[in-house]
């Protein structure tokens, strides 16, 4: 009876709903809890043109936070996700361009810039370094927020997921990018100490910065408000 009336409960609460949402998906979802520490540091997602620069289909977190955004533009280099960017973001505007191009092309700003690149070496590109020293911020506004995929530590859990993170090329990257003297472990401040030149060297200054754990596998959130001096 006991078993019974808990499974009960456990079905409601994981039904109900707050804003679309799940109790259990308020709780877990990393980009959730990334929104509400924005709302509670004063961000009104309303008024924000967003551009999530590397889409696939959105389904790992823009669907999140698209509705609650002024404006939504998705960039993606892999034609093959077009008709589900379609499907899954009906009011955002989809364009399907290698967003390292675009970046020198686009006339567009945007106040809030999701940069959710595929973990490592990709050939081409290393995570999102190559849009640093100051290809980002020719769409970033007078006042922006990025938000960006960051590794402080390689652990096991992070290499089960990611095995060709011990690459040498990619190590000897992240150690030229972030200063790191050592590319498995490099503290979350040296990194936003990074990003944070990168922003002074760009004429902007850096007025906060948000860490948050995304997933077990080592990959997290950085978010950077940014504002012109
Ligand atoms: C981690 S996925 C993005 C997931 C997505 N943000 C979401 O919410 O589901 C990274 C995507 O970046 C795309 N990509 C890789 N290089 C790119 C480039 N140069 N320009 C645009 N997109 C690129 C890949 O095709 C892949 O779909």
């Amino acid at each position: 009876m006991v078993e019974l009336v808990m499974k009960r409960l456990l079905r409601m609460c994981g039904r109900s709903r707050h804003n679309g949402y799940t109790l259990w998906e308020q709780k877990h979802k990393p980009m959730l809890r990334l929104l509400e520490e924005l709302k509670r540091r004063g961000v009104d997602l309303g008024g924000l043109r967003t551009l999530e620069i590397f889409g696939r289909d959105g389904l790992d977190h823009t669907t999140t936070y698209a509705r609650e955004v002024k404006s939504l533009e998705v960039w993606e280099i892999n034609p093959k996700w077009h008709s589900d960017l379609v499907k899954n973001l009906p009011d955002a505007s989809i364009r399907i361009v290698d967003s390292y191009e675009e970046l020198g092309r686009s006339k567009s700003k945007f106040e809030f810039i999701v940069v959710d690149n595929a973990i490592g070496d990709l050939g081409a590109h290393c995570d999102h370094f190559d849009l640093f020293p100051d290809s980002i911020f020719k769409v970033t506004s007078d006042e922006s927020l990025l938000v960006l995929n960051i590794i402080p530590r390689i652990h096991s859990k992070t290499l089960k997921h990611f095995p060709d993170l011990l690459d040498t090329k990619y190590l000897a990257a992240r150690k030229s990018f972030y200063a790191a003297d050592d590319p498995m472990n490099i503290p979350v401040d040296q990194i936003v100490g990074a990003y944070r030149s990168f922003i002074e060297k760009n004429n902007y200054r850096l007025v906060w910065s948000h860490h948050q754990n995304r997933s077990g596998a080592g990959v997290d959130y950085l978010a950077l408000k940014i504002k012109k001096n």
